[in-house]
């Protein structure tokens, strides 16, 4: 198994449950990605490497430091977007790479349909961005093009998981740490009758964190 970190900071935990909430407004819930993708980006994002920097401040020289390493992100269409422009403020040097995929709603695997990676990596460390792991079908063949691209060190950043997609993906793929602020307590099964919920929804969860961005439920 891979790392996995689920945060427990208190403004996390306060703004997962207005993300949670059924009658948070897509504007409120774009708002809330955004801000929850920033707090669990400062988590992942602990370890990168720096190189030493002068610096000439008003009254002297002064020694600090650089980012070392070009960092990629790399949003989930559809749902990943939103998670993008509040990180991107704060590591603005970062290159943004879209990966395209939606979930067959009956197969439940991921079909890819967008991905204009250059030829060669261009950045030494992505962050995946993608606020549902379910299955985790769709992080795991993210992760698989990151890799043929070339792609050194992948960070998962999503925001709710259920066991199921955290264990597929920390088991096909250890060397990617994940970083969550929930994990839930189980998928959705397939529906038995009228009015069922469809196969592989996490529970409790959020729904479906595309549409309610997107005001298209
Ligand atoms: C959702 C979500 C993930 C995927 C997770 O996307 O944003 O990409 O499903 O499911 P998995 O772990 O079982 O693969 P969806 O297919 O609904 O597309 P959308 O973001 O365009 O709504």
């Amino acid at each position: 198994m891979g790392r996995v970190s689920i945060s427990n900071h208190p403004l996390i935990l306060h703004k997962l449950t207005l993300l949670r909430d059924v009658d948070t407004s897509p504007k409120k819930f774009r708002q809330l990605v955004r801000e929850i993708a920033i707090l669990l980006a400062y988590e992942a994002t602990m370890d990168l490497q720096v190189e030493p920097k002068t610096v000439q401040t008003p009254l002297a020289m002064t020694s600090g430091h650089e980012l070392a390493e070009k960092i990629g992100l790399v949003p989930v269409l559809r749902a990943g977007l939103g998670m993008v422009e509040g990180i991107w403020e704060m590591m603005p040097n970062a290159e943004v790479w879209h990966i395209g995929l939606y979930r067959d709603e009956r197969t439940l695997r991921p079909v890819a349909y967008y991905n204009r990676l250059p030829v060669d990596p261009t950045v030494q460390v992505c962050l995946v961005l993608d606020p549902m792991l379910a299955t985790g079908g769709s992080a795991v063949e993210v992760v698989n093009i990151l890799k043929s691209w070339g792609a050194q060190q992948i960070k998962f950043v999503g925001i709710i998981a259920a066991p199921e997609g955290v264990r597929h993906l920390s088991e096909t793929h250890p060397d990617v740490p994940i970083y969550l602020a929930a994990v839930d307590d189980h998928l959705t099964p397939s529906p038995q009758q009228e009015g069922d919920p469809p196969a592989g929804f996490i529970v409790p969860g959020l729904g479906d964190a595309g549409d309610r961005q997107f005001g298209t439920g």
